[in-house]
């Protein structure tokens, strides 16, 4: 994708590092995905964590998704951005006080609450407000996604959720709880999962509990299964848009619902990774006895996953070059930290100062989570159509 001449001219005017946005990949990677849940009556919620840039949000927006929040300001965000209040979802282990109030006062569909207290708070809050607050119960489905122990969720040793043990308590709180109306059960198992048998296990567990709240007169209304479908990130041109009908698939097939219940989701990274990559500019070359090294202006600050979850993103370089002249770099960040390093032992074309490169399937959990470490100038981004 960036092997031609024209984007090269295209950046070398531009001030780097900078995110690049591919618009035309997001949206067809969006239509992708509601096309292939819309077939099945599925709601999405866009998880606004893995990107909230503001045009991206415009697209999803206008795409008719909902948005999955996780904190006040997301909520707040997602508001300001024209999504619908009854279509926002608001999650997290620590909602302040103040948060909740963001989202009493918009009115908005449903809180996913992580435990018996945050219960008794929210009902308290929503009384001192006047109003009544949607709640879907955040179930620990003790599940292992296989993925980095960074993104588990959904284990027990996990923060997240209300354990199995404590479901009776938190039924019976839910009962004696004026100002809650429980719409629905909500499950989150980790991020970046492939293996589909992992949603389908979740599904199976998800059946479980929705039988448990029925068997004691409960009625379930939305069934929330979280996000967390994976992308490539090793072949990013071949597989740019994940494979939406066999992940809505499996929830299809595996979950036990009926014309009434309807299913959410959360997806975050699915959505955005692929239309967003790092573009940076080589700024020194260095040849140590064993490695050489490709020194270049974006570091950690703008892109953290590396260096935080050791986590892979392919670098190719920008514009064409001569095959054969091929180098091993580790490609390494300013930052004053040796994890500082995008990639090691990175096939390139032999480069130089002012050489281009591009670090793929950035679209997600990468501008969002840049800092201003080191005094590092503000994160910069383009898009194009
Ligand atoms: N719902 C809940 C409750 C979540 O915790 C998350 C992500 C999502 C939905 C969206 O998951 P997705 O579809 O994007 O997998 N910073 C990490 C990823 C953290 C994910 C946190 N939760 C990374 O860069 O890989």
């Amino acid at each position: 994708m960036f092997r031609n001449k024209t984007i090269l001219d295209q950046f070398s005017a531009l001030e780097t590092p900078f995110y690049y946005y591919d618009l035309d990949l997001l949206g067809r990677t969006l239509d992708a995905a509601k096309r292939a849940a819309d077939k099945r009556n599925f709601h999405v919620h866009y998880a606004l964590k893995a990107n909230y840039n503001d045009r991206i949000l415009e697209v999803i927006q206008s795409k008719g998704f909902g948005a999955d929040c996780v904190s006040g300001n997301e909520v707040q965000k997602a508001i300001d951005m024209g999504f619908g209040a009854d279509q926002i979802t608001f999650a997290g282990v620590g909602k302040s006080d103040k948060e909740i109030n963001t989202a009493l006062h918009h009115g908005i569909f449903a809180f996913n609450v992580e435990s018996i207290q945050e219960l008794e708070v929210i009902n308290t809050l929503a009384g001192q407000a006047g109003v009544t607050a949607q709640v879907s119960l955040r179930i620990n489905p003790n599940i292992d996604a296989n993925t980095h122990h960074y993104i588990t969720t959904g284990l027990d040793e996990n923060k997240f959720g209300v354990p199995n043990s404590e479901l009776e308590k938190a039924a019976s709180v839910l009962r004696a709880c004026a100002n809650l109306n429980l719409v629905g059960l909500h499950f989150h198992v980790g991020s970046q999962i492939l293996d589909m048998n992992v949603f389908k296990s979740l599904c199976v567990k998800v059946n479980e509990w929705k039988t448990w709240f029925e068997d004691r007169g409960t009625y379930i209304k939305v069934i929330n299964v979280g996000g967390g479908l994976g992308v490539d990130y090793k072949a990013p041109d071949e597989n740019p848009i994940p494979d939406f009908e066999a992940y809505f698939d499996v929830f299809d097939r595996f979950l036990e619902r009926n014309a009434q219940q309807e299913v959410h989701f959360e997806l975050g990274r699915a959505l955005v990774a692929q239309c967003g990559s790092l573009v940076s500019k080589v700024l020194y070359t260095k040849s140590g006895i064993k490695k050489h090294f490709l020194i270049v202006d974006a570091g950690m600050t703008e892109l953290m996953r590396p260096a935080l979850y050791q986590a892979y993103h392919k670098i190719e370089r920008i514009g064409e070059y001569q095959k054969g002249t091929m180098l091993n770099y580790d490609v390494v960040g300013p930052i004053c930290e040796s994890s500082d390093c995008f990639g090691k032992e990175v096939e390139l074309p032999i480069s130089k100062r002012g050489d281009m490169i591009a670090i793929r399937t950035a679209g997600a959990y990468g501008e969002v989570m840049a800092s201003r470490y080191n005094l590092r100038e503000e994160v910069r981004y383009v898009y194009a159509q």
